[in-house]
Formats: C-alpha cells, structure tokens, sequence
C-alpha cells in the first residue's frame, strides 16, 4: 500500500521546504508540480513568445522534457510569472495532469508513496490523496520569505517589487477558471505565518500519521 500526500497553497507558503521534509523522512517521491508550470512558461519567453498565447503554450508543455525541470533559471521571478500566465490555461492543465497523476499512482520501486505540491493537487490531480494539507501564511509574510531567498541567492530585490509580484500571482492562480488555487474541502489548513519549518514540519507529520 502506497500512501499519497497533497500539498497546496500559494506562493512562498513553505510547501516546497515541507514537501521535501515529508519526502524525505517518509521515503515518499516528491514532484514539485510548480516546475512543470515554470519550465512550459519559461519555454515560451525563451522563444521570445507571450505566455498567455494559447498554441505557444500548449506547443511548449508538449514538448516538455525531464531535463527542462533541470533548469535554475526556473527559480527566478520572470519563469514564476510566466508559468502562472500559462497555468490559467486549460489546455496546458489537462496536458501536464496526466503526467503528475502518473507520478503520484506509481511511484518508484522501494518508496512508500508520493508527496505533490502545487495549487490544485488535493482538488483536481489528487483528489483522492490520503492526506491533504493546504499551507497558507498572510501576504506580507510570504513577501518577507520570498525577499529572503532572493537576497540569499544574491539577486537585487525591493519588498514593495516583491510584494507587487506575489499580489498579481495570487490574484491571477485564485481568480482563474481553471483549477482556481483553493484548499480541497477535506484539507488540512496549515498557516505558517507564526511557526518555524520545523513546528510545520512537525504538524504536518502528526496529521499524516493520524491519517494512513
Ligand atoms: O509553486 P510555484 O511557485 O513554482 O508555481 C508557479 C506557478 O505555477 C503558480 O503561480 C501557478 O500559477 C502555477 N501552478 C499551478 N498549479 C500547480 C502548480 C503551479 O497552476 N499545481
């Protein structure tokens, strides 16, 4: 019996450091669903394309490749906004869910399951996942962390930039049509705005236990 562990929320919530941790101490395979996103969008720009123009887009998460999810230029702000542009777009979903869907029913040999995070997985890729968590935290806060690693990895950013960026990309992942960010009605909300990793890490792992 494999177990399968979904994680939403938006945006420099923590998800990914969580997803890593339960992955790792749970010997769970992890996908970071964002990167699928970020490497179409990231795609398009690189063909000096818009990444609302739906054929790009949809040419672009097609022809993705494992090795496209390599790429440290997807870290950066300019392949987060364009991955949310071609994320509002159903064609794209429909063509990279069957990917992540695959991940999460067969995992590789010898792990006990499949954690995801991304904006809809406990809703739509995953919505029968054994535990849904959805981690949240207040927009300032989220700013902060995100301002955080930016300067951490030595790159030239102002909160008020940061803070601008991360409103247009919740705006744009909560008000789409298309798998809208929003917590499954049978998660687990997690707010991180007042805990450190580890007391996150810690919640995350008693709710997982209590529930496979
Ligand atoms: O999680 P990350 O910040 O890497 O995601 C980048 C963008 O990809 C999000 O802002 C969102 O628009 C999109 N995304 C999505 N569905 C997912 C994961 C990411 O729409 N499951």
């Amino acid at each position: 019996m494999t177990i399968v562990v979904a994680i939403d929320g938006p945006a420099a919530a923590g998800k990914g450091t969580l997803a890593r941790r339960v992955a790792q101490d749970l010997n769970l395979a992890y996908l970071d669903t964002g990167l699928l996103y970020r490497a179409t969008g990231f795609s398009v720009l690189q063909e000096q394309g818009d990444p609302s123009d739906e054929n790009l887009a949809l040419a672009a998460a097609q022809n993705l490749q494992p090795t496209d999810l390599e790429n440290d230029a997807l870290r950066h702000d300019e392949a987060a906004q364009a991955a949310s542009k071609v994320a509002v777009i159903q064609s794209v979903r429909d063509e990279l869910l069957a990917f992540q869907r695959r991940f999460a029913a067969e995992p590789p040999a010898g792990k006990n399951g499949a954690v995801l995070d991304g904006r809809d997985i406990g809703t739509v890729v995953c919505p029968h996942a054994d535990v849904k968590l959805f981690v949240t935290a207040s927009t300032e806060v989220r700013a902060q962390r995100r301002l955080k690693e930016l300067q951490d990895r030595g790159l030239d950013a102002i909160y008020a930039q940061v803070l601008k960026d991360m409103k247009d990309r919740d705006a744009r992942d909560s008000q789409r049509a298309a798998a809208p960010l929003k917590a499954a009605d049978d998660a687990v909300i997690l707010d991180t705005s007042d805990l450190d990793i580890e007391e996150v890490i810690a919640q995350a792992k008693s709710i997982i236990s209590e529930r496979t």
